[in-house]
């Protein structure tokens, strides 16, 4: 078979079949296609879409192009989560312990940052010494022992997925519902899972940012998933602003702490809980939707889900002391600064992707693959859409490694904030639940 067909061919808004998917995953992560024919195929993908069998068969080839895990003989669900990426979204790390608390095993397995969106694995390496880089033997044992890892995408798992990823993320063609789903859906059903919750995002910092075609991406994954016999539920959740306060590595792992505290900022604990109580309604653990919410709220309360965030902190090489004195362990920086608002009005928005844009700037995610990540710098956001603000309140604070990137940050932050006087409504934090028995709107949207 040769590329050049395919690119031509889909292009010129063919089909392409899955025996030709298959072989093009399987080269591709053999490192026996060159990058630029593999980018030319993702842009005609890209602008001609794969229809739902070319993309199952996609998601079947990356997910075959590797190993997977094995939980069978465990006597617990194994159930894991993801979510298609956003600004200051942090809520696997508090989610995956909490959960695992209250009787799931979690093989928790995330990326790094994509595009202006953060990375759950570069937020948890800012904890010194905790290693994501875990072979697929090694998260397997530690799931069968302490019921939970946190890993990142070892070449053992989906190693298609981890090649097309980064070069997607450097050719412009993230954005792409076919290619998001077998991404995602890739990964996780190599992960020998009973159950997958989705945090679908929606709003100006998700890659899908108009509800109709989050929406769909939703359809898409869940779909695959009950194809596959991983039941799935998605839901469809806000990144019209950024989640939470803290956008930043390390400054993401203290607010995760403080969620693990029964603390924290209402909208990162409310997206946690909801996402806590599918996987247990998925797990089989909790009748209902009031008995899961009820489990995850005592183990946060009695300390369980804390305690066993630092198990799993030790178990991975990190430093516990992080749970009881995050700002004594994680990097601090070097500069800080307060940002006021310049005039009372109504906050209008809090841009995401250019809060994401600016920690990049800052030094806190990546231009390419190979950019080392400070990860100590980001915001606080201090205020939301919709929120009345007076002339000297603080808006935000800047987390930067010297005075360039303060600056760098104040432009961000002046940018990012807008305040007028317009009444705003924000939109609802939690909009819709997609599983195999159809949609559910939870809010209007
Ligand atoms: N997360 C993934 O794992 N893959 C994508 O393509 C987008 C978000």
């Amino acid at each position: 078979m040769h590329l050049l067909d395919l690119i031509a061919r889909k292009r010129d808004g063919g089909r392409l079949t899955p025996a030709e998917l298959r072989t093009f995953a399987t080269e591709y992560a053999a490192d026996r296609y060159p990058d630029y024919q593999v980018a030319a195929l993702l842009m005609a993908i890209f602008f001609r879409g794969l229809d739902d069998e070319e993309g199952f068969a996609l998601m079947e080839a990356m997910r075959d192009s590797g190993g997977r895990l094995d939980f069978a003989g465990l006597d617990k669900p194994v159930i894991d989560k993801h979510s298609t990426g956003g600004v200051g979204d942090k809520v696997s790390i508090p989610l995956a312990p909490l959960v695992a608390a209250c009787g799931l095993a979690v093989p928790m397995m995330s990326g790094r940052g994509l595009g202006h969106t953060g990375g759950t694995l570069d937020k948890l390496e800012s904890i010194p010494g905790f290693n994501t880089r875990l072979s697929l033997a090694e998260a397997k044992a530690q799931v069968e022992r302490l019921g939970c890892v946190l890993i990142g995408q070892t070449g053992e798992i989906a190693p298609a997925d981890k090649k097309l990823y980064a070069l997607r993320d450097a050719t412009a063609t993230v954005e792409a519902i076919p290619l998001i789903a077998a991404s995602i859906m890739s990964k996780k059903l190599a992960e020998g899972l009973h159950g997958l919750v989705l945090d679908v995002k929606t709003g100006a910092g998700a890659f899908m940012p108009e509800p109709e075609r989050a929406l769909a991406l939703a359809k898409t994954m869940v779909a695959i998933g009950e194809r596959c016999a991983c039941p799935t539920v998605a839901l469809m959740t806000s990144m019209a602003q950024p989640l939470g306060v803290a956008c930043g590595n390390a400054l993401e792992i203290e607010e995760s702490l403080e969620i693990l505290r029964n603390d924290g900022p209402a909208d990162t604990r409310e997206v946690t809980l909801a996402l806590g109580v599918e996987m247990l309604l998925l797990s089989g653990l909790a009748a209902d939707a009031v008995e899961a919410r009820g489990q995850l709220e005592g183990a946060l309360a009695d300390g369980r889900a804390l305690e066993m965030f630092r198990r799993i902190v030790e178990a991975q090489g990190g430093d516990p002391r992080v749970v009881d004195d995050p700002k004594g362990v994680l990097p601090q920086a070097a500069k800080q600064e307060v940002v006021t608002a310049k005039r009372t009005g109504i906050v209008q928005s809090v841009a995401p992707r250019v809060i994401g844009r600016g920690i990049i700037a800052l030094g806190g995610g990546r231009l390419t693959m190979e950019d080392a990540v400070d990860p100590s710098v980001g915001f606080h956001i201090l205020v939301r859409p919709g929120q009345h603000a007076t002339r000297g309140q603080p808006l935000a604070a800047i987390y930067a490694r010297d005075t360039t990137g303060l600056e760098a940050g104040r432009a961000c932050i002046a940018e990012a904030i807008v305040i007028d006087d317009a009444y705003v409504l924000p939109p609802p934090l939690i909009s819709h639940r997609v599983s195999a028995a159809g949609v559910e709107e939870l809010a209007p949207g």
